[in-house]
C-alpha cells in the first residue's frame, strides 16, 4: 500500500489525476471504474484540465461507475448517471457509448447486475479503479458487513449514509434506500487501485482502513489484501495515522522511477 499525504485535497487530487492520466497515456483504451460524491470532484476538473490543456485522450476509454440509486432515472439531479455527465463526460472528449453505470430503473435487478459483471469482464477487467470512502468504510455502497466476496448487487442503505446523502435529497424521507453497488470483489479485481479522502471526518475512517484490522465492519479496510493500491489523502484525514511520519518519509524519498 501506499500511502499519499499532501496538504490539500487540492494537491492530493492534482497527484491523483497524474496516475489516471499516466494510465490512460500507457494504455489508450484503459477501463477505468469511477466514483461519485463530493471528494473526487476536484480530480475530475483536473482530468478535464488535462484534457483541455493537454490533449489527454479519453476517445478510447471504457468507464464503469461504481453505483447508483434504485428509482433514479439517467436524468434525474441526483441520479449518479446524471452526475457523471453533468460533472466529467460532458466535458472531455469521452464516447459516452463506452460509459456505463447501473440502471437505476431496472425492472430486473439481479439481471442487470450480472450484465454490469459481465460487461467489465468483457472490456478485459477494469486497469484502475478510482474510490472514494464512506464515513463509515464504505467503498461502492458496499456497507459495513458487505460480504469481502460480494459482487454486483442491490444493497440497503445504513441510517448514516442515508444521513450523509440527505444534503442532496433535500430530506431524510428522499433518499433512495436502495442501491446497486459493484461488490467489494468485483472492486478488488482491478488490476490497480487509487482510494481518494479528504478532510478531518473521514480521519478516523481513514485510520482504521489503512492502519486496522481487515473487517467487513470497515469495508475499505479489504483494500489491505490488494497487491496495487494507492491512497492519496490530505493533512486532515491523515491526522489519525499512527505511522504518517513513515508515509511521508518513504513518499519523499521515492527513487526517480517510481515517481508519478
Ligand atoms: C457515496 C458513494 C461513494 C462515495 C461516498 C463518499 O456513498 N456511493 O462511492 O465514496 O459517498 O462521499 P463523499 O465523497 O461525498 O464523502
Amino acid at each position: 500500500m501506499e500511502i499519499i499525504i499532501q496538504p490539500t485535497a487540492e494537491e492530493a487530487s492534482r497527484l491523483a489525476a497524474r496516475v489516471v492520466a499516466n494510465k490512460i497515456k500507457a494504455k489508450p483504451s484503459a477501463t477505468l471504474g469511477l466514483p461519485t460524491g463530493r471528494t473526487p470532484l476536484v480530480l475530475y476538473r483536473e482530468l478535464i484540465r488535462l484534457h483541455k490543456e493537454e490533449g489527454l485522450d479519453f476517445s478510447s476509454c471504457s468507464t464503469f461507475n461504481l453505483d447508483e440509486y434504485v428509482g433514479l432515472a439517467p436524468d434525474n439531479k441526483n441520479s449518479y448517471n446524471f452526475y457523471m455527465r453533468d460533472s466529467f463526460f460532458k466535458y472531455v472528449n469521452i464516447d459516452l457509448k463506452n460509459t456505463h453505470c447501473p440502471d437505476g430503473m431496472t425492472d430486473d435487478i439481479v439481471a442487470t447486475c450480472q450484465a454490469y459483471e459481465d460487461a467489465i469482464e468483457e472490456s478485459g477487467g477494469i486497469d484502475l479503479q478510482v474510490l472514494g470512502i464512506g464515513s463509515e468504510g464504505h467503498i461502492g455502497f458496499n456497507e459495513p458487513t458487505s460480504s469481502l466476496a460480494s459482487r454486483t448487487r442491490i444493497k440497503t442503505l445504513t441510517a448514516k449514509t442515508v444521513q450523509d446523502n440527505t444534503a442532496f435529497f433535500g430530506s431524510v424521507d428522499a433518499v433512495p434506500k436502495h442501491v446497486i453497488t459493484m461488490g467489494i470483489g468485483t472492486i478488488m479485481q482491478a488490476k490497480e487501485v487509487i482510494l481518494l479522502a479528504f478532510g478531518r471526518q473521514k480521519a478516523s475512517v481513514v485510520a482504521k482502513t489503512i492502519e486496522g484490522p481487515v473487517t467487513a465492519m470497515v469495508p475499505a479496510s479489504v483494500l489491505q489484501h490488494h497487491p496495487h493500491v494507492k491512497f492519496f489523502i490530505d493533512e486532515e484525514a491523515a491526522a489519525e495515522l499512527k505511522l504518517k511520519p513513515y508515509y511521508t518519509t518513504v513518499f519523499n524519498n521515492k527513487p526517480k522511477w517510481q515517481q508519478f
